[in-house]
């Protein structure tokens, strides 16, 4: 799966997004070490603090179905930019693809690609509790 097809089932996933609020769609498209792929959107609420990002839905959904293990994960926006994950979901990222590729690619800006690493310098991880 290259990182162009990645990216253009993320902007299928932003087509379900729930953003009443913001009216900012994301969607995220998660590639597991098996090929499988997760799609994800943006879920907003009323109690703004409950909303939940692409990316994490992505991710939740993966982990809910028992993959712990993935390759890459590609972002859209409907703003036509780049969308950059929050830092909440950099951390969520971190916990399950330390090592993993983040794809940005947008209908203006082109792409652009991450380390999730390069994301999270000294990322807290399970190595910290000891
Ligand atoms: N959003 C994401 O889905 N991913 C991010 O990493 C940044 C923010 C969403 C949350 C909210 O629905 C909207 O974008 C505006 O913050």
């Amino acid at each position: 799966m290259t990182d162009k097809e990645l990216a253009m089932i993320a902007r299928e996933a932003m087509e379900q997004a729930y953003v009443p609020y913001s009216h900012f769609k994301v969607g995220a498209a998660l590639l597991a070490k098996d090929g499988t792929v997760f799609k994800g959107c943006n879920i907003e609420n009323a109690s703004y603090g409950a909303t939940n990002c692409a990316e994490r839905t992505a991710i939740f959904k993966a982990v809910s179905e028992g993959y712990r293990e993935f390759e890459k994960i590609a972002i859209v926006a409907s703003s036509g930019d780049i969308a950059s994950p929050c830092g909440i979901c950099r951390q969520v990222l971190f916990e399950f693809m330390p090592d993993g590729k983040v794809i940005l690619d947008s209908d203006e800006k082109g792409m652009v690609t991450y380390l999730v690493r390069e994301l999270l310098p000294l990322g807290f991880s399970s190595k910290d509790i000891k």
